[in-house]
């Protein structure tokens, strides 16, 4: 077992061993979530905080369910409804919350390096969910858990990753894991938000959508993240939607075993159609199914879990 670590904080600082490690305890509480009683006492006493002072709905529901379900307490903080609003700090926000007893932290937030500052001076263990357009590991932790459920490996795979690459974490954080796991990462989308510095992450970068397309045996949309956009990278989404969304006709154009993959949430008729969504070579809804599992074995390797096999008892 190659787990070692009290945070989570990104994917590019992990080893391809402790990658695999969280994987494979997710495989296994993947199997305790089929069971009828989809419970285990692995947090009992622990206390988890849900910081989220950015808005989510997968992330943040899925690690709430995920905390309940290793029988954890669990705090859900949103920024709206705090003192944040009346100028308390974060790391002020924090410690009142450490106070409390709290182990583990779960932080969403706009700013970079959000997660590594909480977790310089808290006690407990601190968990990224998504800090600026840095990293967001679950999401690429529970997108390579599908990938490999689907495809019984993720060495050699051509994975296109289609869209706003310039300000996604989930980009990055997918980069990182996916590398160095062995597969062929191809990014794609407008110059703008697509600059050629990505390849030395060790990907191709290009903006011919058919080419990335083509041979991919994954291919993972990205909507516009308008939300940390400094000014218009783009003419119009009519215009991206039409030189780059996964349209009907450009989806008869991929391989007939490739895997739809979205991360959430879908601007549908954007960067895919809306039929293409829903069609049955199309994982996204199974991508949230399988980032509970996932969360679980964070939650548990962070809290000093040793393996799979004491999931299960
Ligand atoms: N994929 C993702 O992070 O979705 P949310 O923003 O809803 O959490």
């Amino acid at each position: 077992m190659s787990w070692n670590r009290k945070h989570l904080l990104d994917i590019q600082s992990l080893s391809p061993l402790e990658i695999l490690a969280v994987l494979d305890t997710a495989k296994a509480f993947k199997a305790v979530g089929e069971r009828a009683i989809k419970k285990v006492p692995a947090l009992r006493g622990k206390t988890v905080v849900n910081l989220f002072i950015e808005p989510s709905t997968r992330t943040r529901i899925s690690f709430e369910l995920a905390a309940m379900r290793l029988t954890a307490d669990v705090i859900n903080f949103t920024a709206e409804a705090s003192s944040l609003k009346k100028g308390e700090s974060l790391k002020d926000t924090a410690r009142n919350l450490e106070a409390l007893n709290a182990d583990i932290f779960i932080i969403r937030h706009s700013a970079t390096g959000a997660p590594h500052f909480l977790s310089r001076f808290l006690k407990g263990s601190v968990i990224n969910a998504g800090d600026g357009a840095h990293e967001h590991p679950t999401q690429a932790l529970l997108d390579t858990f599908t990938i490999r459920e689907h495809k019984g490996r993720i060495e050699g795979l051509n994975v296109t990753i289609l869209g706003d690459i310039l300000y996604s974490r989930v980009a990055r954080s997918n980069i990182w894991a996916l590398t160095k796991l062995g597969a062929k990462v191809t990014l794609c989308g407008p110059s703008t938000l697509v600059p050629k510095v990505f390849e030395q992450m060790g990907c191709t970068v290009t903006y011919d959508v058919d080419a990335a397309i083509a041979n991919a045996d994954v291919i993972n949309l990205l909507r516009i993240q308008h939300e940390r956009q400094k000014k218009a990278m783009f003419p119009s989404i009519g215009e991206y939607s039409s030189l780059f969304g996964l349209s009907k006709a450009r989806f008869a154009r991929t391989k007939k075993d490739v895997l739809i993959m979205h991360p959430g949430p879908i601007n549908r008729g954007v960067e895919i159609n809306s039929e293409v969504a829903d069609c049955d070579r199309s994982v996204i809804l199974e991508q949230v199914t399988n980032g509970l599992a996932v969360r679980m074995a964070v939650l548990f390797l962070v809290n000093g879990g040793k393996g799979p096999q004491e999931v299960a008892h």
